[in-house]
């Protein structure tokens, strides 16, 4: 077997950041084969950008560069999260398209491709991930790279017409053609990227799947649905329970039912939509006001960035005006807090839940989803409320479906979950959970990496 080397913005360094299901996956990956792992430190430096940092864990690597203020604000801040991310995420009205951004992003990418060319060898397997590094397998194959380099996309692909309104759209999506395989998470974001491909990116679709670039060169394309840890999520929301975070979520609760959403504050997670939701739940369903207590843990994300200042504002002031409105003594509808937990204390936040809230306007995929499900006690399951405009509501039909702009929808779903028997909760959750099981992290990774070999 090849070695591994995996490339992505951040870099789960063992003991500093906590490990999400997706690290776990990745450490696994390289725990096996032998590998590295390589990205952005973290650190941002005055001076130049670039300084090399390397730490072992067994047989993995991790090898990490540091980026000045401006490389970091034109590469990350910018071009990724002021035009790509909303991009991606369907919102053209929100895309701040600028050269300069544009050219930090490509630098910074020549960058990582030149620290990173002289660290591979001719029979690695490369695994670069998401739209921080479009442009990456391009790179390093100038570089004179000629190993199996594979991409996956943790985003949506959104229409091509409205890929093809970013201006020079062309030249960076053109760049995907460098990878043997493109990874997208759903059916439907890989037809829209082979469509985008086919009408405005001067390819070809050879057979399904088999798409060729302008010169000739062909590469694979295939959706692989990412998932979590099911079997460790489950443990670890069993064994949360006793948490003294858990004790005292229960005694605050007071016997009332709990609704839970977690989400990075992100326009994409359709917070103003779900805030707005739950006051219509209250408006139309007065026969269950106070007994169910909304709990929304929205940590800071990208704060850099204006739109996420600006939403963050408008949050306080939505969920100021909904407790000012329905708020009784003794009993808060809503509890909006903006810090991070432990992802041990969040499962258990997820078991102690009536309901699960996702409700995006548009994911990729969207792990709470599925944590939220992995999480629930077999014998007293709870609800899962979901967007189906997030990619896991392919995959999760039993789950209470929305349309996360439709208000009345929302508020009837959390109504109809509040009240549900037990009996159509285990049945629903059952399904979910048996598919959770099967279509875990590890199957996703294995999936994906044998495709890539194979391409
Ligand atoms: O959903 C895309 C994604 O890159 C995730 O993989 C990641 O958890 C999240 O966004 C975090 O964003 P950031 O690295 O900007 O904090």
């Amino acid at each position: 077997m090849s070695r591994l080397v995996v490339v992505s913005n951040r870099v789960a360094i063992p003991g500093e950041n906590r490990a999400g299901g997706l690290a776990v996956a990745l450490q696994a990956a390289l725990g096996e084969r032998g590998g590295m792992w390589f990205g952005w430190s973290g650190r941002t430096v005055r001076g130049d950008s670039g300084e090399l940092h390397e730490q072992r864990d067994g047989d993995i690597r991790y090898v990490t560069v540091d980026l000045n203020r401006a490389d970091l604000d034109a590469y990350y801040n910018g071009f990724s999260n002021r035009t790509l991310w909303p991009l991606l995420h369907f919102r053209l009205d929100l895309v701040d398209y600028d050269r300069d951004t544009r050219l930090g992003y490509g630098r910074v990418n020549a960058m990582f491709a030149d620290r990173l060319a002289p660290l591979l060898r001719e029979d690695d397997t490369v695994w670069i991930h998401d739209y921080h590094l479009i442009p990456l397998a391009a790179l390093l194959r100038e570089r004179g790279i000629g190993c199996r380099i594979g991409f996956f996309l943790h985003v949506p692909v959104p229409s091509a017409d409205l890929m093809m309104a970013m201006p020079d759209h062309r030249r960076l999506f053109s760049t995907l053609y460098a990878y043997d395989l493109l990874g997208f998470q759903t059916r439907r974001d890989n037809d829209r990227f082979q469509s985008y491909v086919r009408l405005y990116g001067g390819g070809r679709i050879i057979e399904p799947d088999l798409l060729q670039a302008p010169d000739g060169r062909r590469f694979r394309t295939g959706n692989f649905p990412i998932s979590i840890d099911t079997a460790q999520i489950e443990r670890q929301a069993a064994a949360a329970m006793s948490k003294p975070a858990l004790r005292n979520l229960r005694t605050s609760l007071e016997r009332r039912m709990l609704a839970i959403g977690v989400d990075r504050l992100d326009y994409s997670k359709g917070l103003p939509e779900r805030f707005h939701g739950f006051e219509r739940y209250l408006q139309r369903h007065p026969d269950q006001k106070g007994s169910l207590t909304y709990l929304q843990i929205a940590p800071v994300s990208r704060g850099d960035v204006g739109e996420y200042q600006q939403l963050r504002n408008q949050l306080e002031q939505i969920a100021g005006h909904i407790n000012g409105a329905h708020a009784a003594p003794d009993w808060t509808p809503l509890r909006y807090v903006n810090r991070n937990f432990p992802h041990a204390t969040l499962t258990g936040f997820y078991r102690s839940a009536r309901v699960g809230l996702v409700t995006p306007l548009r994911d990729g995929m969207n792990l709470v989803a599925k944590e939220y499900v992995a999480s629930q006690d077999r014998e007293n399951p709870g609800v899962l409320v979901l967007s189906l405009l997030a990619g896991a509501a392919q995959e999760m039909p039993e789950a209470l479906q929305v349309n996360p702009h439709d208000l009345d929808g929302v508020a009837d779903a959390i109504a109809t979950a509040a009240t549900m028997p037990l009996d159509e909760r285990r049945e629903r959750w059952h399904a979910m959970m048996e598919r959770l099981r099967k279509r875990d992290i590890h199957a996703w990774r294995k999936n994906y990496l044998a495709a890539l070999e194979s391409a």
